[in-house]
């Protein structure tokens, strides 16, 4: 394979990365040469991408030498430390950690929204928090039906989005729990089998905690709506890989027919309608995961206020939640 780029996969033995590096095959990515990366931990490990075997190598200063795009999944510290070393080296650096998500010189992008803001001095293009994307995917599309004022949100937030361990521990405690065992917190500061608590990040004085925040500014900068009232309640439920969103919007003026926002959600790119109110079928975590789209349903105009509509999402938050993301971030970055 002499054609291609040369693509690093900073994480690539985790939850996210594992996902980015199968991906690079699925949608035929040019790739010429894989680079795994991870912990001193994981070196020597092997992993498989575009049909061959890599072996994993340790991150450091010079792993991105020659490399065309390195895809970020290993938390922010290492993307603050090592992106801008990526792109010294020459790489397009897509980074799903929160480190630049907010820096107003790096563009924080879901192609299917905001694919314009990514210009071509861009050299670190930011992946949105998982929560943020399966949200707008859903919201995004009915900005054609009227101006929206506010979204109110409460996620359903899966296991994996705390990465590979915590979907470990769901799945240890769920046994040790159904064998009599007490569960044994090690990700997570409380149970998550047979549990939900308020998410895991830390809460600040105002009472919204981390991963709220995110889901504010994160979706006021993608929709270049910086007035644009959020209010998330953010949870972490005991489901394996999909994250599940109740969501209200308030429209400036009556909000549309459910039939206008059916359409509309219908045409728009990745997002299915699974809206059946006969069959009592609507979206689910499991039907979501390991799917490319974000699903939608429950849509329904609220019988008190004129203005507000509510639907259910749920997307795999490591595929569009993330990994699907970057990759598509970067097909589109090549062929702009
Ligand atoms: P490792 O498996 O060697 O610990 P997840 O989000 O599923 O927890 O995965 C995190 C990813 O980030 C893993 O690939 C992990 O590698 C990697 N990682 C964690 N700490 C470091 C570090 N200090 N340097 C490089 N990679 C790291």
């Amino acid at each position: 394979m002499s054609e291609g780029l040369k693509v690093a996969v900073v994480g690539a033995t985790g939850a996210v990365g594992s996902e980015i590096l199968r991906l690079l095959g699925d949608r035929r990515f040019p790739v010429r040469e894989v680079v795994p990366l991870a912990s001193a931990r994981s070196a020597g490990k092997s992993v498989v991408a575009v049909g061959r075997e890599w072996t994993v190598q340790p991150l450091g200063p010079s792993c991105f030498d020659g490399v065309d795009v390195a895809f970020f999944s290993a938390g922010a510290s290492r993307s603050k430390e090592y992106a801008p070393l990526a792109v010294e080296a020459g790489a397009l650096v897509v980074d799903n950690s929160s480190a630049f998500r907010m820096d107003p010189d790096v563009p924080l992008i879901v192609p299917e929204i905001n694919a314009d803001a990514m210009l071509p001095h861009h050299r670190i293009i930011a992946v949105p928090n998982c929560s943020a994307i399966i949200l707008l995917m859903a919201v995004a599309p009915l900005r054609a039906l009227g101006r929206i004022r506010r979204i109110l949100v409460s996620t359903y937030q899966s296991a994996s989005g705390a990465g590979a361990a915590a979907m470990e521990e769901l799945r240890t405690q769920a046994e040790d729990v159904l064998a009599g065992r007490p569960a044994q917190p090690y990700v997570f500061d409380q149970p998550i089998a047979f549990n939900l608590f308020s998410h895991n990040t830390p809460i600040s004085d105002d009472g919204f905690n981390g991963e709220e925040r995110k889901v504010i500014e994160e979706s006021q900068k993608i929709l270049g709506m910086p007035d644009l009232w959020v209010t998330p309640t953010c949870i972490r439920v005991p489901v394996m890989r999909a994250h599940s969103e109740s969501i209200t919007v308030e429209f400036e003026g009556d909000a549309p027919s459910e039939e206008s926002v059916r359409r509309v959600l219908e045409g728009a790119a990745g997002v299915r309608v699974v809206d059946d109110r006969a069959a009592n079928r609507f979206p689910t975590p499991l039907e979501a995961s390991g799917q490319d789209d974000v699903l939608v349903g429950r849509i329904r105009r609220d019988p008190f206020d004129p203005r507000s509509l509510s639907l259910f999402a749920c997307g795999d938050q490591l595929l569009k939640g993330a990994a699907l993301n970057a990759l598509q971030i970067a097909e589109a970055r090549l062929s702009g």
